[in-house]
């Protein structure tokens, strides 16, 4: 790993946790990371931040208002959301480009296959029962819009981990989340002020697009970018985004090196949460936000 101080550094905040800060300086001093001793050996987790997948989404249906205030209620910092947009320009809640998974679209619309989110109006979607199934006692629970999320997570406590779903589908997406953000007055300020309101994608060219229409907004990239890429990416991203399982230490500590945040997806054992805590992770992304603030709370 190079340790260069002539590479460019982010202009992110960075919240160096206590294992991040052990790994730096035992890597500074030529030590081993094996050298390294366990975060759960010596710090405190306070500063990792817990993201509820989708909302608490183990318990409850993903993407809903539900699975969004449980979240906020099991402890979760950040309320992760995935947006995608109507046939007729609104902005909605859901992670598949299709509404056949998480809806009863296929037994309302049996004309409609492949039931694709673009291809329907937000009122036709407002029809949908996207509970049922998850469980009968879910039934009724509505597919949402983005601004029926950014109300009820504004309100409950929780920050928002805002993923724009598949941009290459939906041209101009960017400027659409912007409004959006914008019509809920004080909003961004107010969120990004408390480090709560971040926005992630698998498409890089989207993040770069919306920290231009919203600099003040941290931009996160999905996927786990080479080390070689780093640097040129932590010109102008805040967060590099990876599967839990395709990082090490060493690519934790050179993403913080470079001024950039990690979280990590989608995190569900307390194994592979304890794993992730101790590599130094800025926050762990998860679908059991529960288990996650019991861990962090230990
Ligand atoms: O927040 C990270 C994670 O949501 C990325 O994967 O497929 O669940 O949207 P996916
Ligand atoms: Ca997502």
């Amino acid at each position: 790993m190079s340790t260069s101080p002539t590479v460019p550094v982010g202009t992110s905040r960075r919240r160096h946790t206590g294992a991040a800060a052990s790994v730096a300086i035992a890597l500074a001093a030529g030590l081993s990371l094996g050298a390294v001793p366990s975060a759960f050996a010596s710090e405190s987790h306070d500063d990792v931040l817990n993201a509820a997948h989708r909302g608490s989404s183990d318990a409850h249906p993903e993407n809903t208002l539900t699975a969004f205030r449980a979240g906020a209620e099991q402890g979760a910092d950040l309320i992760e959301i995935d947006v995608q947009r109507s046939a007729d320009g609104e902005l909605v809640v859901i992670h598949d480009t299709t509404l056949a998974r998480t809806t009863n679209v296929e037994e309302l619309f049996p004309d409609r296959a492949p039931w694709n989110v673009g291809d329907f109006t937000a009122a036709e979607m407002q029809t949908l029962d996207a509970g049922s199934w998850k469980g009968s006692q879910f039934a009724g629970e509505k597919l949402p819009t983005f601004t029926e999320a950014i109300d009820v997570i504004r309100h409950s406590g929780a920050g928002m981990l805002l993923e724009i779903k598949a941009p290459e589908l939906y041209t101009g997406i960017e400027a659409d989340v912007s409004a959006d953000l914008r019509e809920s007055r004080g909003y961004v300020q107010s969120s990004v002020a408390r480090d709560k309101l971040m926005v992630q994608s698998f498409n890089f060219d989207s993040m770069k697009t919306f920290t231009q229409l919203e600099p003040t907004v941290p931009v996160g990239l999905l996927g786990t970018p080479a080390i070689s890429q780093l640097p040129d990416l932590a010109t102008w991203a805040d967060q590099i985004n990876p599967h839990h399982l395709s990082i090490d230490a060493a690519y934790v500590t050179e993403v913080q090196r470079l001024g950039m945040d990690i979280l990590v997806w989608t995190v569900n054992t307390e194994a592979d949460m304890t794993r992730a805590i101790d590599l130094g992770v800025d926050g762990v992304i998860t679908n059991r936000p529960d288990v996650l603030d019991a861990l962090l709370d230990d």
